[in-house]
């Protein structure tokens, strides 16, 4: 049987299968509670039944006491509705209402998708889930304190393991592992989530998002989570790139592109070999942008890439009308 759960004091509400946690149904909606160990031993997800009962099937959480669950406090993680619900709790809408955790993680499986970028796909231990907002990123934690940063490239919702694009890079202590001798299985360590470049949900505008090379994890994430969520808003996403090979996931743009109206796909190459035959965009990719939108007051841009290719970006976005609070930008510097 489903139940109806609502937030109080918002207009979101979502339905929770039989036997399914708030805290899973919610994260099923694309909403995002707040949680951390989903095991019912913090405390994060602790909130309010304002109307109607929940259950927990195997007895009362440690993180929540008997006095507590009187008064109406609930551990959303735990806690099946046995009714209808309104709950109370502050929902996620900004990095800092995440704290960052250090986690494990074993390398499920690694897809080769270019010659120097590989897809590498994480599982947390069991009952372990990571929240963060689409875009996020985390960092690896390397042996000697180094640290090694990748965005995620999966949505919110789909987190029953983590997705990073790895670029190789000559003599990259963490991707010459990625390509030279990372075995499945392999346990690594991480924090995370790290980082302010998100999706803003709240805003109406239309929306821009471009990635130069593996920039497009976190652009990917942010498409997929929203259309997850049902956002209607017009997206232009622009992929720059050297050559056509470096378009390692050129099908997932263009089969949203197909499918959703509001979505257009330009991708740019800046220097592509004779055999690409390529018919479309050349050039350096904010160019495109600004050839294609040369007034940008009325958008958002969100753009993940290089440091050359955000600097040039934000100086040609803000001569085009862009105020500087409506770009949102993940600049990540390749370390080796
Ligand atoms: Fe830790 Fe619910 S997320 S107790």
């Amino acid at each position: 049987m489903t139940h109806r759960i609502r937030i109080a004091d918002s207009d979101h509400a979502f339905d929770a299968e039989e036997g399914e946690s708030v805290i899973d149904a919610a994260l099923r909606a694309g909403l995002m509670l707040p949680y951390s160990c989903r095991s019912g031993t913090c405390g994060t997800c602790m909130g309010d039944v304002v109307e109607g009962s929940i259950a927990y099937p195997d007895g009362l959480p440690p993180a929540i006491d008997s006095q507590q669950d009187s008064a109406g406090k609930a551990l959303f993680c735990q806690a099946r509705p046995a009714s209808d619900l309104v709950i109370r709790v502050a929902e996620v809408r900004d990095a800092g209402d995440i704290r960052p955790r250090r986690l494990p993680a074993r390398v499920e499986h690694i897809e080769e998708c270019a010659p120097d970028v590989r897809r590498l796909f994480l599982k947390l231990p069991r009952d372990k889930r990571l929240p963060f907002l689409a875009g996020q990123y985390i960092d690896f934690l390397l042996r000697g304190g180094q640290r090694r940063s990748f965005s995620l490239a999966n949505a919110p919702h789909d987190d029953e393991r983590l997705e990073l694009h790895i670029r190789h890079l000559p003599g990259g202590v963490f991707s010459g592992h990625v390509f030279n001798d990372m075995r499945e299985g392999a346990l690594l360590r991480f924090e995370g989530p790290l980082g302010n470049f998100f999706l803003r949900e709240d805003s109406d505008r239309p929306m821009i998002l471009m990635g130069g090379g593996t920039g497009f994890a976190p652009i990917k994430g942010i498409i997929e989570h929203a259309l997850y969520i049902g956002v209607d808003r017009p997206m232009h996403i622009y992929w720059g790139a050297r050559a056509r090979q470096d378009l390692y996931l050129d099908h997932l743009p263009r089969e949203w592109a197909e499918q959703h109206p509001h979505i257009t796909y330009t991708p740019v190459l800046s220097e592509p070999a004779e055999s690409d035959g390529w018919t479309g965009a050349t050039g350096f990719v904010h160019r495109q942008v600004v050839e294609d939108h040369p007034g940008l007051g009325g958008f958002d841009v969100y753009m993940s890439g290089p440091p050359p290719m955000i600097n040039a970006a934000r100086q040609a976005f803000t001569d085009a009308g862009l105020p500087a609070d409506r770009l949102y930008y993940d600049s990540f510097e390749a370390a080796p």
